[in-house]
Order: C-alpha cells, then structure tokens, then sequence
C-alpha cells in the first residue's frame, strides 16, 4: 500500500513515490470487486518526465489503494506512454484471448505512444487481469502523422454493437470520434470541435451515457424540453490546458445526443464539471457495476503542479464520484440538466474520531463558536453546512457579509482555510492562502481566493433561501459538494508537514443575516 509521510492524503490515491498525472484506463473488475486505476507516471523523479509509463493502483472501496508500480511502458526511454483507457473485451472481438482468461478480465488498454516524430495509438492487453500487459505486435493502431493526437477513450456501443473512440486532435479544437469491431483498425465517423472554451488546446476527451435522474435532492422536477421521458442523455467530457476561466487546466462537459458515429450537443453552453482549481484530465470507469459513471480526476492543475511542496510523490487523485444528470434550477418551467457528482466513500472502512453536531444556531458579529476536533489528529474531516439567509437584516447593501468556517492546524493555527458564505455576492468563497508560506508567496498562479456563485437549494416556509455545501479535507485537499454536488469545488492547499486541521470556528461579520440550520463535523480515520 502507498506509504504515510505527513501530509500525505489518506484516501486519496497517490503514487508511492515519484510524479503522478492524468488516470488512465479507470476499469471496474467484477470477477474480483477490484477497481484498478492507472495513472500517468514518472517513478524517476518527482516532476513530469521521459521515459513517461502507466503506474498501477487497485482498490476494493476506492479509497483503501494499493500501488502497483508500472503497469505500462513506453518503447524507449525517449518515449511516454500517455494518457489512454482500457475496456473490457467480454466477447475476445481483440482475438487477443482464449478461454483461459475470464470474459470479465479480458483487459485491452488502449494509450498514445509519444515519441520524437509524434503521437499514435498502441494497444496492450493483460491475461493476468490488469497487472502485466503484453504489447500489441503491430502498434500502431492508429495513426495519422501528427504530433498532437492523443488520449484514446474506448468504451462499448451497445446500440451499434462497436468499439467507440474519442481521441484529441489537440490545437486542431477536435474531437475525433472512430470506430472498430475488434479495438484493432479504426474508422473516422466525425469530428466535434470548437465548442466550449478552447484554451490552449484539447486534452482528454470522453464520451459516456449518464444516468438522468427526475428528482432532483432539492425537489426541483423536470417539466420542460420533453426531459421527463428521457432516463440519460450523452455527456462529453473534455479537458482544457491552458485557458480554464479560474486558471489553468480544467474540465468541462457538454450534453447532448450520439448515434454510434456523431455527438451532437443540445446547446452552445459551457458547463464545467468542477469550479475548483485542482481537477482535470477527469474519466470514467470501464465497466462500472450498474451502468453507473464514476468518475476519477487529476487533483492537481498544470499551473504549478511542479511545484507544490510535497517531495517523496506528487500529486494526488480526486475522489471518485457517481456522476448523473438532474435539473440544476429551482423553477421547473426553464430548468435545464446538470451534473451531479457525489463522492463515493465507503464509511465502513472508515472510524469515525470524533464528531460534533449543531442546529439551529443564529451568528453575532460578537460571538466565534469554536470546536476542537484535535485528539489523534490525522487531518482527514468531513463536514456539512445548511444556513439560511435573511439578507433584509444587512446593515448595508454595500458591505462584505459573511458567514465563515475557518478550520484550523491543531499544530499551528496560523495555519488556516477559510471558507464560508458572501451574501451580497450570493458567493461560497474559499482561501487557502494561509499556509505554507514559500510555496504560497512564490507561486503567483497558485490563486488563494476563489468565490462560486451559489443557487438557492429550496426555500424555507418563511421564504427565506437556504444553502447547503459538503466537505471532505483530506491533510491537503479539500473537495466542496454543494447543494448536493450540483456544484462542486476541489482544491489543494499545504500545511507545514505534522500540522492537520483539527480546529473548526463559526463566525459572522454580521448579525441576525445567517441561521446555521445543521453543522455537522467528523474526524475520520482509515
Ligand atoms: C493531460 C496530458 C495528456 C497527455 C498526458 C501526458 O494532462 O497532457 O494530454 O496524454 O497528459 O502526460
């Protein structure tokens, strides 16, 4: 399993030592309940580098992970294995397998081979269920000359009974969609390009059927746009480098409809997946039980993932989390589809610390509300927040009015993220700029202050608009679920090493503006 350094996240998943990117060829096994993830990896030295490989990590409950080391290599050291995914080929369509491999284990990756003269699709395939592959003997499967073609996802397409993949013509803003019948030789059927915000170039494309659920948590329904019949609708997911509005790389997702050759968006919108500023290269489990999407990010952003402080491994995953789509807006005539994402955590691999519980409190501007959660500290929290806003008691329409949550080192409370509520700006805002001090005073990208504009979650019998956010703290990363995960922020921060956040204060610039309905704080442990 991966080693416990301080400051190391418990259930995150990180590379034992060395550099971590994107995740690769995310599969679920159902012969043995073991999720496997690859990742991009550079066992040498702790920045991104040639000689690029697969790493390996598998995991019973997505937040217990064991290290593998390399799963894939690149042809020489001049080379990187890069991002790619893996299916499962039940039906040996490959030829790659005999009956002594299980249908459920037939792993088939499929990952562009970088190299000097440019970037191509190999193949690889395991018999041993994910852990050593054999090299296709007729790489390439793809390849069309250039040197911006990359990040193969293949998934099955049960209506047309083909492989489908999308691939990243990257500065061309294409996504290519081919297809195959044996993951071998592959067709172009169309292109989907220039929607979205461009940036600097198109990384990581993927395409998945996401569940439609109608009720949404907040009790919005769906009554507009023919949306009550359908059950899912066809979501790309793409990756943008540079160029993310909030800096740096970021994903975003477009909705509409794919025939088996053609993705066709049902509008012109942007929507991203995740507001935060450490979430990219995001893709979906092969082979999920249920037809569920979980999806699997990148915790880190190219604008100063070199450079953040941690030195034995660097960089981390996100949490997976079931993605789906449900009406995001509170006025069922004009809502349209989101998505969701909530965090999939198994509490029964986790113990519970220390927890504490509050309804129903009113903040003063006079009064913190302090609670300690320091004994055996480990740094990994999770809390849920529900207020409500009087914005009629405001002194003044021109004032800064928060509601704040600042969680505090148990070591040095100097230490601090703050993060909480603006009303003026209808904001939930978060500042990590009070930590470790070198790396936050000398990496001007690495922005401290990020604001989300926040939609009501339902309406209180007095009219007045209620909130909701989740958080899950991980030693140096914080992942916001709010209102329900309709929004969702995940960020890095850094703490000097053996100083956790254990200390948890409320507090209000205010009075009588903010109701805390329910505030619930845990300290869990593995
Ligand atoms: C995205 C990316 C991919 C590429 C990989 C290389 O972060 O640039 O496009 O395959 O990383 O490590």
């Amino acid at each position: 399993s991966v080693g416990n350094e301080p400051g190391r996240p418990l259930i995150h998943l990180t590379p034992n030592v060395g550099w971590m990117n994107d995740p690769n060829g995310l599969f679920y096994d159902e012969e043995t309940s073991v999720w496997h993830t690859y990742y991009q990896f550079n066992p040498n030295d702790n920045v991104w580098g040639l000689p690029l490989y697969w790493g390996h990590a598998s995991s019973k409950d997505l937040i217990n992970w064991e290290n593998h080391g390399v799963a894939i290599e690149p042809e020489n050291d001049k080379n990187g294995a890069f991002s790619g995914s893996i299916v499962v080929d039940r039906n040996n369509t490959s030829g790659f397998f005999d009956n002594s491999t299980a249908p459920g284990q037939r792993i088939v990756a499929l990952y562009t081979e970088q190299s000097t003269v440019g970037e191509s699709q190999y193949a690889a395939y395991s018999l041993d269920g994910g852990y050593s592959f054999q090299y296709y003997e007729q790489n390439p499967v793809l390849d069309i000359n250039s040197t911006q073609f990359r990040d193969p996802k293949v998934f099955w397409h049960d209506e047309t009974e083909r492989w489908i993949m999308t691939l990243a013509l990257s500065q061309e803003y294409k996504i290519q969609i081919y297809t195959s019948e044996n993951l071998k030789s592959w067709e172009l059927q169309s292109n989907f390009s220039h929607h979205g915000i461009l940036g600097y170039q198109y990384e990581c494309p993927g395409l998945a059927k996401v569940p439609v659920v109608h009720d949404s948590p907040s009790n919005v329904t769906v009554s507009n746009n023919n949306l009550t019949t359908v059950d899912h609708k066809w979501v790309m997911f793409l990756s943008i480098n540079p160029g993310a509005p909030m800096g740096g790389s970021f994903n975003e997702y477009f909705i509409g409809d794919f025939d088996g050759k053609t993705f066709t968006a049902d509008d012109a919108a942007t929507r991203v997946v995740d507001m935060g500023k450490d979430f990219y290269a995001m893709q979906t489990f092969s082979d999920a039980p249920n037809g569920d999407v979980i999806g699997l990010a990148w915790a880190s952003n190219w604008d100063y993932s070199a450079y953040v402080p941690t030195e034995v491994w660097r960089s981390s995953m996100s949490l997976a989390r079931n993605l789906t789509l449900r009406p995001n807006s509170p006025n069922p005539e004009t809502t349209q589809l989101a998505l969701y994402s909530e965090p999939l955590i198994d509490y029964s691999a986790l113990s519970t610390n220390q927890s504490m519980r509050k309804t129903s409190l009113e903040l003063s501007s006079e009064e913190t509300v302090t609670y300690r959660l320091a004994k055996a500290a480990e740094g990994l929290l999770e809390f849920s927040l529900e207020w409500k806003v009087n914005s009629s008691a405001l002194p003044s329409k021109h004032e800064f009015a928060d509601m704040s949550i600042y969680l505090r080192g148990v070591e040095d409370d100097d230490e601090y993220l703050r993060l909480g509520y603006e009303v003026n700006a209808a904001a939930f805002f978060l500042d990590r700029g009070n930590s470790e001090e070198d790396f936050v005073n000398s990496n001007p990208l690495f922005t401290t202050r990020l604001a989300h504009f926040i939609e009501i979650f339902r309406v209180a019998e007095d009219g007045l608009p209620i909130y909701k956010v989740r958080g899950i703290i991980d030693r140096n990363i914080i992942e916001l679920f709010i209102n329900d995960g309709s929004l969702t922020s995940t960020n890095l921060f850094f703490l000097s090493e053996e100083n956790y956040l254990g200390i948890v204060e409320l507090s209000s610039n205010v009075d009588d503006v903010f109701t805390i309905l329910n505030f619930e704080v845990k300290q869990l442990g593995l």
